[in-house]
């Protein structure tokens, strides 16, 4: 490929202004963990009251994202890095627009989340491990897909046939087998005071 050259724009109207404006900080929550364990619905429900409270927010999900900007990627390491890295950029911009980005995705790699984590910035980062043991989230089979898996009809799925690496210090710990959807939002909301949201 051709060397290419870019120069960024800086535009007046910042982060900063609209962060003022917005009355809230941007913020990334990525929530990680297997499929079934509970991203979705958790991060659903953390940013209806979110929004109630008027922030600005935006859910980025899975399955959504994975049926447009990313459905030319496969579910193959190198598929997989490609949609974080990707999602990490979109929600850079999200931050930039001054949104609280809430990711639903089961970001299975460690190198992956961090340089997500590098690409938002730190300080905008908050990683919640969405934590449900495979026995549960298979029992679950919310989408028949654990099924499908065990009888090979999916190749690489999450738990199964392609690791996950569980986060080593997530700002977040949730644990949805053993804790109610309220219990967990509650969590989450409380360590977004706790970081000034
Ligand atoms: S990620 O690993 O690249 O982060 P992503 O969150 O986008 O995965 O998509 C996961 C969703 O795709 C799961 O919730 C599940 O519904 C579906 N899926 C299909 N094939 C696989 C697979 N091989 N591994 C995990 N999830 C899969």
């Amino acid at each position: 490929m051709s060397k290419v050259i870019v120069i960024p724009q800086v535009h007046d109207i910042n982060k900063a202004l609209r962060t003022e404006s917005n009355g809230h900080p941007a913020k990334v929550l990525w929530f990680t963990g297997l499929s079934g364990s509970g991203k979705s619905t958790v991060a659903n429900a953390v940013e209806k009251v979110l929004f109630a409270d008027n922030k600005h927010t935006y859910i980025l999900d899975g399955d959504n994202v994975r049926s447009g900007l990313n459905k030319d990627l496969d579910f193959s390491a190198a598929g997989r890095e490609e949609n974080i890295r990707r999602i990490g950029e979109v929600a850079n911009l999200m931050v930039d627009a001054g949104l609280i980005v809430l990711t639903a995705f089961v970001s299975p790699f460690k190198a992956d989340r961090d340089k997500v984590r590098q690409t938002v910035g730190d300080e905008n980062f908050v990683e919640i491990f969405v934590d449900c043991p495979l026995e549960v989230c298979e029992q679950r089979d919310v989408k028949g897909l654990y099924k499908k898996a065990r009888a090979g009809e999916i190749p690489d799925f999450t738990g199964i046939t392609s690791p996950f690496e569980a986060p080593t210090a997530p700002d977040v710990h949730l644990h949805t087998d053993q804790e109610s959807l309220e219990e967990s939002v509650t969590r989450v909301m409380n360590h977004l005071k706790d970081i000034g949201i």
